[in-house]
């Protein structure tokens, strides 16, 4: 079946009437890269039918001159998404998403006081908003998202707990390039010279992650390896840089709990994000001689 691409929310709604039962929907704001190939192969894995959204969502950039300058390329996009085996693409303008100024929205609490979320009022509300929206418009059996935004995804998947959305999130593993740096659609905005130094976002986090392996457990001892590596380099700000635990995303102490070490930083004017899971290390056995 060739692809197909509707722009309302009722032709969505018509073509996957006659296909309930096994829809799996892979949300993005478009400008794809092999993460987001990632995503659609795993629907296939799974899904009957696969379908994509492509909207670039207003109510979840913080400044107006980020949202402008978004990268819109919905005819490559839709190309991708044909040779990915995607059946269906819901390609929206702002006006079918927002006729009206919306009044009502979803606010994820605690989850999002920390990372991103205390850097980026409003963003979480506008992601779990449009999110919602988008799973009232499909109805997907399964939805697919990234690892590498691991507190959108801990966000998603709370919502989905909370409000009883029968809507299975499937998490997908962050695609990394072969020298580490996570894939994002920023990448592109690096120069030459920031991509070289890039992968050492990754380098640190690992770092971090060897010396939870050789049994280091406090959380300012683990932060301090990764932010020795990165503040090596002058060219890289670091926005935050913080140990969590996994489930709730609130600071960490100590590392006695699957722990997410995630940070942001700054390359010139381009912010990439990434993270590693940090589980505490295996109680050592008691040699008795
Ligand atoms: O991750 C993204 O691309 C966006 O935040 C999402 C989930 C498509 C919502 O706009």
């Amino acid at each position: 079946m060739s692809i197909e691409v509707v722009h309302s929310i009722a032709a969505v709604r018509e073509k996957l009437a006659p296909r309930r039962g096994s829809v799996g929907l892979v949300p993005t704001m478009g400008a794809l890269h092999r993460g987001h190939l990632r995503l659609i192969e795993e629907a296939r894995a799974r899904d009957r039918t696969v379908t994509a959204s492509i909207f670039v969502n207003p109510i979840q950039f913080n400044q107006p001159e980020d949202y402008a300058r978004y990268p819109r390329t919905l005819e490559g996009d839709v190309a991708v998404c044909e040779s990915a085996g995607v059946d269906l693409v819901f390609a929206p303008p702002v006006e079918e998403m927002y006729p009206v100024p919306p009044a009502t929205s979803v606010e994820v609490a605690t989850l999002t006081e920390h990372l991103c979320g205390a850097r980026r009022p409003g963003h979480f509300r506008g992601v779990a908003t449009v999110v919602m929206k988008l799973f009232e418009i499909f109805q997907p059996d399964r939805a697919y998202f990234g690892e590498k935004d691991a507190q959108q995804l801990a966000v998603i998947e709370r919502m989905v707990r909370d409000l009883n959305v029968p809507v299975e999130i499937i998490r997908v593993p962050t695609v990394r390039e072969a020298d580490g740096l996570a894939i994002s659609s920023r990448n592109q905005l690096l120069s030459a010279e920031e991509r070289r130094i890039a992968p050492l976002l990754f380098a640190a986090l690992e770092a971090a992650a060897g010396a939870v392996a050789a049994g280091e457990r406090d959380a300012a001892a683990i932060k301090r390896t990764a932010a020795a590596l990165v503040e090596r380099e002058p060219r890289i700000r670091v926005e935050y840089l913080e140990l969590v635990d996994a489930a709730g995303l609130q600071p960490l102490a100590l590392l006695d709990r699957p722990g997410l070490l995630a940070a942001a930083i700054w390359l010139g004017t381009t912010r990439l994000i990434d993270n590693v899971r940090l589980e505490p290390r295996q109680k050592s056995h008691k040699v008795v001689s």
